[in-house]
């Protein structure tokens, strides 16, 4: 058989990795794609007895690991511990076989990220350097980029992440925001200096461009845009960060690793964790090995030139090849909640419980080059009921059963010329079956595969076996054309075996053959199959799960006013009667604040008023809304809005007001949120379109 890859010498250990998924998130069909794809890689290197490992780990440290621990009330351990066993599950369910799955909060990373550090240190490659950064002194916490929001110093845009923006696609620092705040809390953040250390990845600028040039296994279209980044002029990589962080503390500092720089050194202790923790013999071999990564488009930045210039830094072996896909669009479009189609990988299962035919449908789909996969669900299923069953899977049972039925399971040696002419013809499509693999074009492997069994299909039919086994002298001939049909068939299920592993077993266990490299395009001789079963049926078509759109609404009309005057309520203690001035309109309300405010210190004062409240008699006197108070704590405080004026509306920011009347109980549903001074909704901040509103008290206050 022809050698699936040339660049792979026989017996060479061939370390391969897929992107470590991140630990504060579910497993979905995107993450899918490269699991899959690097799981059929690695399962074809495997069938030809190459000794490949496939390492994987969950991507465990950084701000929103720290801060979705933070918000659930967790140790960061105990959500990754949680995380780390959902996504193993998730794999396992597809039938993606790591030969490493391990974490990088580990011994084995902390380890070697400090080695890897320490050896770059000492090679002059880390310098220290002042930045300033965005601080939130309320949340005590520098804000990295995704913790941050603004306008677009560029073009305006609202409510932009502090790295990139999603209008104009400008990249720029947090502190370049204008307006920011903090997504956590909301509140405006300072500007704040800190010194961090610097990785000088300019440095390697001429390293890189050899190692890229001369490494000839690199994807082409990924080059040419990695060289022209290294044209435009690289910068130096912050590789530190500020408490409180989840990672590891820098040796001798009181920072953290940046998540991307640990996150990587995973694959290596990933690899340690294989080699049951032996670091020495780990990077030994590390450095032995031929390594290959499976990535998305979206790291190719951190793939194609931080990592290798570490590694060329620390002294260490750099990837021999870094497979670059694309995005999983479903439907033609991007994964979309409110479409239905960001599907996580359980939902899927449930939707198509058959994890295999996804596996296949990737397969089919994905290239050796960067281009996007789309799982087009009408394709889909014509592709499984087409190709799958009416051609593969009819191929196996009509070859089977005919066998079983005519002429007692058993097969016997092909001697007739037009069949060992068939035979030949497909061993030379087998052979290119596998240098398509060896290529990773798994879409070319898929079209091969189904180009063999529709010539196994074409030959059955051709050869009419069921009017040939009427007469003794045609049953001889026939029986020549089904030996022949079952070794197609066995090679068809050697050939999808990285594919759709579970399938191809238990076909092969009908054929009671073994599904080896050696028996690929071997003569098949006398033998007894097992008994036929149909394995694979049609499939009805994937509907996408009906997604309530309901956007979240704001129920009340809020607004500002100004109390004209205060009396006291002829009829209970506690009520006062306010005359307010609404700009355009002047109302009464009653309202509960005798106990915390003189008449006089509530004469003339700007509030938040409800103004959709359905008009109520208390004790007797109209009250035409609500005034809105927070309390805490015995403490209560009116809301505030010095720079608007009587009238002008009060919404959550971003969203609409809503002047449909509502009931004092519907009122009591709307639930808000005392932060920092500001009042949140649906962590939106109560806002006119002249200033946020205020309320002076304690986090935690109740807002009614
Ligand atoms: O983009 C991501 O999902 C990262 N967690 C991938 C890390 S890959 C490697 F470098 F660790
Ligand atoms: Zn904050």
């Amino acid at each position: 058989m022809a050698s699936p890859d040339c660049r792979m010498a026989d017996k060479e250990r061939i370390i391969i990795t897929s992107a470590l998924p991140y630990a504060n998130g579910s497993i979905h069909i995107g993450h899918l794609v490269e699991y899959i794809q690097t799981d059929i890689i690695v399962r074809f290197l495997k069938l030809m007895g190459k000794d490949a490992v496939y390492c994987c780990a969950d991507d465990t440290h950084g701000t929103p690991i720290e801060i979705k621990a933070k918000q659930l009330g967790i140790a960061p351990e105990e959500l990754i511990a949680t995380s780390s066993k959902e996504h193993q599950e998730d794999f396992a369910s597809y039938h993606i076989e790591f030969d490493s799955f391990y974490s990088t909060n580990s011994a084995e990373n902390k380890a070697l990220a400090e080695m890897i550090y320490l050896r770059l240190k000492d090679a002059g490659h880390i310098y220290e350097k002042d930045m300033e950064l965005t601080f939130c002194e309320h949340c005590k916490r520098f804000l990295p980029d995704r913790f941050v929001k603004g306008v677009c110093p560029k073009c305006g845009a609202e409510d932009q992440y502090g790295d990139q923006c999603e209008k104009c696609n400008t990249a720029y620092k947090t502190t370049d925001l204008v307006k920011p705040f903090c997504t956590i809390c909301k509140n405006t953040p300072i500007r704040k200096t800190s010194s961090h250390l610097f990785f000088r990845l300019s440095r390697f600028s001429d390293q890189l461009r050899d190692w890229l040039v001369s490494n000839k296994n690199l994807q082409m279209d990924v080059k040419n845009q990695i060289m022209n980044w290294i044209k435009e002029g690289l910068e130096d990589w912050c590789i530190s960060r500020d408490g409180p962080y989840f990672g590891f503390k820098i040796p001798g500092t009181e920072k953290y690793f940046y998540v991307w720089l640990d996150a990587p050194i995973g694959y290596i202790s990933s690899f340690a964790n294989y080699n049951s923790g032996d670091i020495d013999k780990t990077i030994n071999e590390w450095n032995a090995s031929k390594i290959m990564h499976v990535i998305g488009k979206d790291i190719i930045y951190f793939h194609w030139l931080f990592w290798p210039a570490m590694l060329m830094g620390a002294g260490m072996k750099l990837p021999d090849n870094i497979l670059v896909h694309g995005f999983l669009t479903v439907n033609h479009e991007k994964m979309s909640k409110s479409r239905g189609t960001f599907l996580n990988a359980k939902e899927f299962l449930k939707m198509c419980p058959d994890p295999e035919l996804l596996r296949y449908y990737y397969a089919a789909n994905l290239t050796d080059h960067m281009n996007d996969v789309d799982l087009d669900l009408l394709d889909f299923q014509e592709k499984i009921n087409k190709e799958l069953v009416a051609n593969i899977a009819n191929l196996v049972y009509r070859t089977l059963s005919f066998l079983e039925k005519n002429f007692d399971s058993s097969t016997v040696d092909v001697t007739d010329v037009s069949c060992l002419e068939l035979l030949k013809k497909i061993k030379i499509d087998s052979d290119e079956t596998v240098k398509l693999y060896g290529r990773y074009n798994l879409r070319e492997v898929v079209k091969k595969i189904l180009y063999i069994s529709s010539e196994g299909n074409k030959f059955f039919q051709a050869n009419e076996p069921w009017a040939k086994v009427k007469s003794e002298e045609g049953k001889k001939d026939a029986h020549q054309v089904l030996s022949t049909c079952v070794s197609i068939v066995r090679d068809i299920m050697i050939l999808l075996k990285p594919v759709m592993p579970s399938f191809a077993e238990k076909i092969g266990a009908q054929l009671d053959l073994t599904l080896d490299k050696k028996s690929l395009s071997s003569v098949l001789g006398p033998h007894k199959i097992g008994k036929p079963e149909i394995v694979l049926k049609n499939i009805e078509e994937i509907k996408l799960p009906t997604v309530a759109q309901a956007p979240i609404e704001f129920p009340l009309d809020l607004k500002v006013a100004k109390i004209i005057s205060v009396e006291d309520h002829p009829d209970a203690e506690k009520l006062y009667v306010l005359q307010i001035d609404l700009g355009k309109e002047k109302r009464q309300l009653v309202a509960g604040l005798k106990k915390f405010f003189s008449k006089e210190e509530l004469t003339g004062r700007k509030v938040v008023i409800v103004a959709n409240l359905e008009y109520a008699k208390l004790r007797g006197v109209e009250s035409q809304g609500m005034l809105l108070a927070a309390e805490k704590d015995e403490k209560v405080v009116t809301l505030s809005a010095k720079d608007s004026v009587p009238g002008d509306s009060v919404a959550p920011k971003g969203m609409a007001m809503n002047t449909k009347k509502i009931t004092y109980k519907d009122f009591m549903k709307v639930k808000f949120e005392v932060n920092g001074g500001k009042i949140i909704f649906e962590r939106k901040v109560l806002a006119t379109d002249k200033e946020d509103i205020i309320a002076d008290i304690d986090d935690g206050a109740k807002v009614c």
